[in-house]
């Protein structure tokens, strides 16, 4: 073998050797990202939805679930808190006329955009005060009947909108959907 062909030689092998190397870099890096979503959105997902019978929740009684590290108020209204709630005009909701809820986004705050069903016997939302974030109290607590957060005195009405005090949204409605009596959240 000549030097020639020695040199030759060499710079091939360092030539196939990089191209490997950049190849298996190439593979490395095509890999792993797939590798690192697929095992935490698995967990995410497993996670992030959760299923609530909700066929023992007795009229005008409110189940609180813990999703996601934060308690869901499940109400099932009584057919006088919807009314109540229905008959509020939007001149009325002076501190937030948004619906604040993830299923039906930029809607205004009418009682109908709020609650899950038509008839408005479901209503769901965090129960977390968009103020600081205490838990309401419910089961008619505050001047307007529905839930009071007595951290700084914050008052909801029967749709869960903020009527009085120092919190700047009403109470937000999370993704839902009702299978059958199932309530998934997420
Ligand atoms: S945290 Fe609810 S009023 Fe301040």
């Amino acid at each position: 073998m000549s030097h020639a062909e020695d040199h030759e030689g060499t710079r091939r092998d360092f030539l196939y050797y990089a191209t490997a190397g950049a190849g298996a870099v190439t593979a490395g890096a095509a890999v792993w990202p797939l590798v690192n979503q697929m095992n935490p959105s698995a967990d995410v997902r497993a996670l992030s939805s959760i299923r609530v019978d909700t066929s023992g929740i007795e009229q005008g009684t409110q189940l609180t679930v813990k999703w996601l590290g934060k308690p869901v108020f499940i109400r099932r209204r009584t057919q006088a808190e919807i009314d109540e709630a229905r008959a509020v005009t939007m001149d009325q909701l002076s501190i937030d006329q948004g619906s604040q809820n993830a299923n039906k986004p930029d809607t205004d705050a009418a009682d109908e955009n709020r609650a899950m069903d038509e008839a408005g016997e479901w209503l769901v939302m965090m129960g977390v005060c968009t103020h600081l974030g205490c838990v309401p109290l419910g089961d008619g607590a505050g001047d307007f009947g529905g839930w009071f957060c007595p951290c700084h005195g914050s008052h909801y009405d029967t749709s869960g909108r903020i009527r009085k005090g120092p919190a700047p949204e009403n109470l937000h409605v999370p993704i839902a959907s009702f299978e059958g009596s199932e309530l998934v959240l997420g």
